[in-house]
């Protein structure tokens, strides 16, 4: 089973980020042949400072293996390394009827928050498609957001093979569903954009500050209190066993649990958590000639599955 995923280069990694998307997407290797890129084409749909796009692509690249993706089994590349995407991409558009794209909510949720409407950010879908279908994949794991755009690529797919010749593979959408909404510190879920995050690799000091300020209620410490409804809690939940969370749960439920204590025990967590992943990321980020050289060797591999499938449909469509 051959299982694509893209993510977008979106600025510093945190615990949302992190149990929501890295820790399943690195969890794909263990699910069957994983191909897993930077799309660094996307990011060009709102990133507009070549410096921070480079940046944030590099940054990208270091959290992932420092966070465990293991690129002998993972196809691990930068999108912009596989020209054949683009190319596809325009085979692609001239069987997308404009009303697929038209009908998208992200590229109207897009809109509706004031992003100027170009042609990329119109086209998006389509330069997923190609990312998906150029290299076959069976199963594309997704958040919910993006459900519609494989829905969408599988349209084009379909539509390709009927009016031409059977080359592509029609891929199945995996959603990731929400294993826990990691909250924020001030409750809402933990977003880059309500600056409520703590980040994996941040500076500890500043970070402990940001655990201090983790919000609870004002139920007094011998009170009994809800473990479910309690941040705190939530975020516990994620650095700890299973038996610890029951442990924890049994004393909130007795009542007696400092919240300030608790603050404290939750950022020595995190920090031991994180701690070899931060090892392992600053060496790397010491040794910048091997991440280059781990993307280049994926997109090797990615290249050489898309460009079968590249002279594939342009066989298909006339131009060979
Ligand atoms: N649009 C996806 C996101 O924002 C990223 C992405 C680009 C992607 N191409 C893809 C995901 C292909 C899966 C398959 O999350």
């Amino acid at each position: 089973m051959r299982i694509l995923s893209g993510i977008q280069p979106s600025g510093k990694l945190h615990l949302g980020n992190y149990f929501g998307m890295m820790r399943p997407a690195i969890e794909l290797q263990s699910r069957g042949e994983a191909f897993l890129f930077i799309a660094d084409y996307h990011a060009l749909t709102t990133v507009t400072d070549p410096q921070a796009l480079r940046e944030a692509t590099r940054d990208v690249a270091l959290d992932f293996l420092a966070c465990g993706l293991d690129p002998e089994r993972t196809a691990f590349y930068r999108q912009s390394d596989v020209p054949e995407v683009t190319e596809l991409m325009w085979l692609l558009s001239t069987v997308t009827p404009m009303g697929l794209l038209e009908r998208c909510h992200s590229y109207k949720d897009k809109i509706a928050k004031g992003l100027s409407p170009n042609h990329a950010l119109f086209a998006y879908p389509v330069l997923m498609a190609a990312d998906i279908l150029a290299v076959q994949a069976d199963v594309v794991p997704v958040g919910r957001d993006q459900k519609q755009h494989v829905e969408v690529t599988r349209d084009i797919a379909i539509k390709f093979n009927n009016s031409f010749a059977p080359v592509f593979k029609i891929p199945e959408p995996s959603i990731r569903e929400e294993v826990a909404v990691v909250p924020g510190i001030d409750g809402q879920k933990m977003s880059k954009s309500y600056n409520n995050t703590i980040e994996i690799f941040g500076d500890p000091d500043a970070m402990r500050a940001r655990f201090m300020r983790i919000v609870t209620d004002s139920t007094p410490v011998e009170a009994p209190k809800d473990p479910a409804r309690c941040n705190l809690f939530a975020l516990y939940r994620l650095l700890a066993t299973p038996a610890e969370v029951e442990a924890l749960a049994a004393r909130y439920r007795a009542g007696g649990v400092a919240y300030g204590a608790l603050k404290t025990e939750l950022f020595e967590r995190w920090r031991a958590y994180f701690a070899p992943m931060r090892a392992r990321r600053e060496a790397l980020a010491r040794d910048p000639g091997q991440v280059e050289a781990i993307l280049r060797r994926g997109a090797e591999r990615a290249r050489a599955v898309a460009a079968k499938t590249l002279a594939d449909a342009r066989r298909a469509v006339g131009l060979s």
